[in-house]
This record gives structure tokens, C-alpha cells and sequence, in this order.
């Protein structure tokens, strides 16, 4: 597996690989690679001939009341991990290589990237619109995957990639879940024994939720409910709403066909999110 933190190195390798008629996947990634991060490699490697994987903590995408330095680090064991999942090369350039003095240009998502993650996280998407787009440019990848998981930041960069005729295929993997359901994510692992304990609740209470909307409860008493629900359990809940999967915009009144629940709540000092299709079927009450 060859190592690339200068563009020269990545560069000489994806030309070579270009020349060869070899199709790139891209998983990028800001490092403290878990199971859920190894599936993705694994769906890049079904879909491409070669697979990068990025490891790059980007500062832009934090805000200034979020703990940048805190962000977990582990370079030596995502390189022994990415070794075991096949990956073909590993991209970990430096801040400077990134954002290098003089770097002025930014991408400003719109459309999906407004509304929750981008309401609680102002410039968050600008920051990791900006990052892939770099990304997607630097390694020339001809796909790249993205977990479900973060199901927002998925729609935005599949809309920033069209907009811009990216010549990219943003594919999505199904989110990897521990036993008890809790989606797999780096954050996790700031979870103390007992928060962990109670972390899978929050997955049950979007499944019991989509049951039940999907079965035809009304909408507004029964996210109601789950929401109660959960800050009773120990949730501090940003936001549980139905939406329409592509816009993110909330789910029209009525409306029926597939839908995407989503919630953000923090447990002790880690915020998790979660999402989950739902079918509604006709004549939901709204
Ligand atoms: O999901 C992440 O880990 C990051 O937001 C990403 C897509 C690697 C951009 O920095």
C-alpha cells in the first residue's frame, strides 16, 4: 500500500494508473477509521480497480466552537486497517497542502446543505463542499463512496457534483451499525461505558418511529411522542424530522411515498446523528 502526502507522488501514481485504463474510487475520510469506514473501501474496491482512501481532518469544515484539536487521531492504526482492507493508496496531505498560502476559493452549497446540519453547523458544508471538490479534482477518482450514515452531507455532495459536472460518481453505502443498532461513526468512541449503554436507543426509537409512520400514524403526535421519548431517556434533541430524502426539505403535508427521518441529539457531550428511509403510504394525516 503506498503512503502520498505531496501531489506529486499522488499524481505520478493516478496518471499511471489513468494511462492503464484503471478506474479510480475515492472513500475520503478524516481518519479514526472504524468498520463502517472499511465497508466503504470494500464498496469502492467492488466498483473500481484501484481504491484511495483520504485522511485528512479538515479544519475548514469545524467551527469555531468545535473542538478541532479533540477530533479523534490515529494515523498508525488506519494505516494498518487500510493495509487489511486492500486499499491502494493512502492521501494524507498536510493543511498546507490543502489550503496553501494564496488558497481563496470556496464552495457554496445551497439546496440540501440548508436546514439542519447546515442550521447547527454554519459553514460546515462550505467546508466539506469545498474539501471533496479538492479531493475529487486531486486524485482524478472516477467514483467516490460516501456512508448513508451522514445522510445530509451525502445529498450535498451528490448535488454540488452535479451542479458542477463533476467528473464523479458519488455512491452511497447502506450506514454500518454496531450490534445494538448504533451507527458506527469516530465520535462514538467519546462516548463514556454508560453513554454508549444507552447510545442504542436512539437507533430503536427512529426504527419504532418508522413503523409506526409507515403504518399510517399521524405524523406530528407520533414524532412527538419518540421525541419525549428520547429526552426522557438522556437525549438533548437538535432535531427529529421527516424530510424528502434528495431536498432535505421537510416532508410535505399529505405527501406519500419514501421519505428519510433524521434526527441530531447529543448524548453527555457527543452530538449523534442517525437516519432512517420510512414509506409513507396515501392519506397520512400531516
Ligand atoms: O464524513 C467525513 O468524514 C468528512 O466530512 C469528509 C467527507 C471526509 C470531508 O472532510
Amino acid at each position: 500500500m503506498q503512503v502520498e502526502r505531496e501531489l506529486a507522488g499522488l499524481k505520478a501514481t493516478t496518471q499511471a494508473w489513468r494511462a492503464r485504463g484503471e478506474r479510480i474510487g475515492l472513500v475520503p475520510t478524516m481518519g479514526a477509521l472504524h468498520a463502517g469506514h472499511t465497508a466503504l473501501v470494500d464498496a469502492a474496491r467492488r466498483e473500481a480497480d484501484r481504491v484511495i482512501v483520504s485522511i485528512f481532518v479538515n479544519p475548514l469544515q469545524f467551527g469555531p466552537q468545535e473542538d478541532l484539536a479533540r477530533y479523534p487521531r490515529d494515523e498508525a492504526g488506519d494505516l494498518e486497517k487500510l493495509r487489511q482492507a486492500g486499499c491502494d493508496l493512502v492521501w494524507l496531505p498536510t493543511p498546507a497542502v490543502m489550503y496553501p498560502p494564496g488558497d481563496a476559493t470556496r464552495i457554496e452549497p445551497a439546496g440540501p446543505a440548508e436546514g439542519w446540519e447546515g442550521a447547527a453547523r454554519p459553514g460546515h458544508f462550505r467546508g466539506v463542499a469545498t474539501v471533496c471538490t479538492k479531493l475529487f479534482m486531486m486524485t482524478r477518482a472516477d467514483l467516490a463512496v460516501f456512508g448513508e450514515k451522514d445522510w445530509q452531507q451525502f445529498q450535498v455532495i451528490r448535488r454540488v457534483a452535479a451542479d458542477l459536472h463533476l467528473p464523479v460518481r458519488i455512491l452511497p453505502l447502506p450506514t454500518v451499525r454496531d450490534g445494538d443498532g448504533l451507527a458506527l461513526s469516530s465520535r462514538n468512541q467519546r462516548l463514556s461505558t454508560e453513554e454508549r449503554g444507552e447510545a442504542g436507543r436512539l437507533p430503536r426509537a427512529l426504527e419504532a418511529l418508522a413503523a409506526a409512520l409507515a403504518g399510517g400514524a399521524p405524523r406530528e403526535p407520533a414524532m412527538g411522542r419518540q421525541r419525549r421519548a428520547l429526552e426522557a431517556q438522556g437525549f438533548r434533541v437538535d432535531y427529529l424530522a421527516l424530510v424528502v430524502p434528495e431536498s432535505l426539505q421537510p416532508w410535505p403535508a399529505g405527501a406519500s411515498g419514501e421519505a428519510r427521518l433524521i434526527v441530531a441529539a447529543h448524548l453527555g457531550s457527543v452530538r449523534l446523528l442517525d437516519n432512517m428511509p420510512v414509506m409513507i403510504p396515501p392519506r397520512t394525516e400531516a
